[in-house]
């Protein structure tokens, strides 16, 4: 049986590499599809995890984990030979940047020379890792190949970016339209299949370039107007205006306008990374991406920028930062998620100890700090505890927080969020 007879009667074996935020809830959509799936992972404990049927990632209900792999369709393992069995492989594996923010496809690389071992005819290799154009075809194609298979005759490739946005209770890997481009025509079709297949939505288009290329766009349009509307906000703090009641009204125009909202800086996986994966390649071409880059040093520059307003708010209660304890409160990147990673709050944390401030924090969503751990304690939100700050932060503003508790309690508050708005204190400073 071919590969577009198995895909149609939904007769193919899944794979995929990568069980993190993006290939977790893939492998279940999958497998809630009714499609046979085999998640690989080289972090065993993540195997340890799905095979048990206990969630790790938030947007992944731990319930209908435990469904799928308790009905043997969904199924992890780390060693990678099961793919000898699989007809389709979809790769969701990390493309950090490297220190001097140059593209890091070492992940990608790594697992391509783990599928080439096992690549055999009738074989559907999708990229999902959100990387810079031409990745596909210039690097993932020629490595494919070398093993005497023809792509588009005997093994089928296209990319197809990964767009969920973890938190998002309206939109996830099932609802949100999958952009699809592949090598040849028949790789496209293919893939566009698969992701029928599993219920979900495929957007083709020309070529594996054009697909990476929309993810690279989607996420420099978010970094460029998060940096538009961060300048927005030093420039009014400046000129005595408060940019939130600016940025309100301004989107009650039903037209040709979308709210931004200012922040301590940008984290997460995506949004401080991907836009210089675009940059790095058009360099190549002889072309400077000046708003990415622009976008990035606003961006990158508006902890230090938070630091400096408390050190003024503090300076005018007649206080400094150093010995002074600050709270920081809410350390993931975003509202109402686990993420710390990137997050601007460890940059605060690191700006604020070294100026002597003694640094604790504090989030109903995560666990631990992934790093500077030794730099900042963990505080209870508690009236007696808040009471002992001399400051906090409002990193992240995460749903169902009792803020009243910190408004009552704490003596002066940075608001990054605006999520105090409804609060009428003059300890509270905003952005
Ligand atoms: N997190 C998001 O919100 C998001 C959204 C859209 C796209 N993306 C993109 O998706 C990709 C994956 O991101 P993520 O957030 O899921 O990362 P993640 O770190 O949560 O997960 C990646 C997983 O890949 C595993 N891994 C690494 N190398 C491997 C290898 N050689 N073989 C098998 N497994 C390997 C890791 O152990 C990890 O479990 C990235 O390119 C990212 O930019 C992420």
């Amino acid at each position: 049986m071919g590969l577009r007879e198995k895909l149609s009667e939904k007769k193919a074996v899944q794979s995929v590499i990568g069980l993190g935020y993006v290939g977790l809830p893939l492998a279940v959509e999958f497998s809630k599809a009714g499609l046979k799936t085999v998640g690989i992972d080289i972090d065993s404990r993540k195997v340890k995890e799905v095979n048990a049927g206990r969630s790790y990632i938030g947007d992944v209900d731990g319930v209908e984990l435990s469904e799928v792999v308790g009905s043997g369709i969904l199924r992890a393992t780390d060693d990678f030979s099961i793919l000898t069995d699989a007809d389709t492989i979809n790769i969701a594996v990390p493309t950090p940047l490297r220190k001097t923010k140059d593209p890091d496809i070492s992940y990608i690389v790594a697992a391509l020379k783990e599928i080439r071992k096992y690549l055999h005819k009738g074989q559907l290799i999708i990229l999902e890792s959100t990387t810079y154009p031409g990745t596909t075809e210039e690097v993932m194609l020629p490595l494919l190949e070398e093993t005497g298979l023809k792509v588009g005759k005997d093994f089928y490739l296209a990319f197809s970016p990964e767009r969920v946005d973890p938190g998002n209770e309206h939109f996830s890997t099932k609802n949100i339209p999958k952009v699809v481009g592949g090598v040849t025509p028949a790789c496209t079709e293919l893939a566009a299949m698969l992701y029928s297949a599993a219920g979900m939505n495929p957007v083709p288009v020309s070529s594996t370039r054009v697909a990476e290329t929309v993810k690279l766009l989607e996420n420099t349009f978010r970094s460029v107007n998060i940096g538009l509307v961060n300048e927005i906000a030093m420039m009014c703090n400046r000129m005595g205006i408060n940019v939130w009641e600016v940025i309100d009204a301004a989107a009650t125009k039903p037209f040709g306008f979308m709210p931004f909202y200012p922040g301590p800086g940008l984290g997460g996986h995506c949004i401080p990374i991907d836009p210089f994966y675009l940059s790095w390649k058009a360099k190549q071409s002889g072309f400077d991406a000046r708003f990415i880059e622009l976008a990035g040093v606003i961006n990158g520059d508006m902890p230090g920028y938070v630091v400096v307003r408390v050190s003024e708010a503090l300076n005018e209660r007649k206080k400094c930062l150093n010995g002074s304890k600050i709270l920081l409160m809410g350390v993931s990147y975003k509202k109402d998620i686990d993420d710390t990673r990137e997050s601007p709050a460890y940059d605060i944390i690191r700006l604020i100890s070294k100026m002597g401030a003694e640094v604790y924090w504090n989030d109903p969503f995560v666990e631990k700090l992934e790093e500077e751990s030794d730099l900042a304690n963990y505080l209870e939100y508690d009236a007696k505890s808040l009471a002992g700050m001399d400051c906090a932060i409002v990193v992240t503003g995460h749903t169902g927080v009792d803020y009243s508790v910190l408004v009552e309690n704490c003596p002066m508050i940075f608001d990054a969020r605006n999520v105090l708005k409804e609060f009428d204190s003059d300890s509270i400073v905003t952005m």
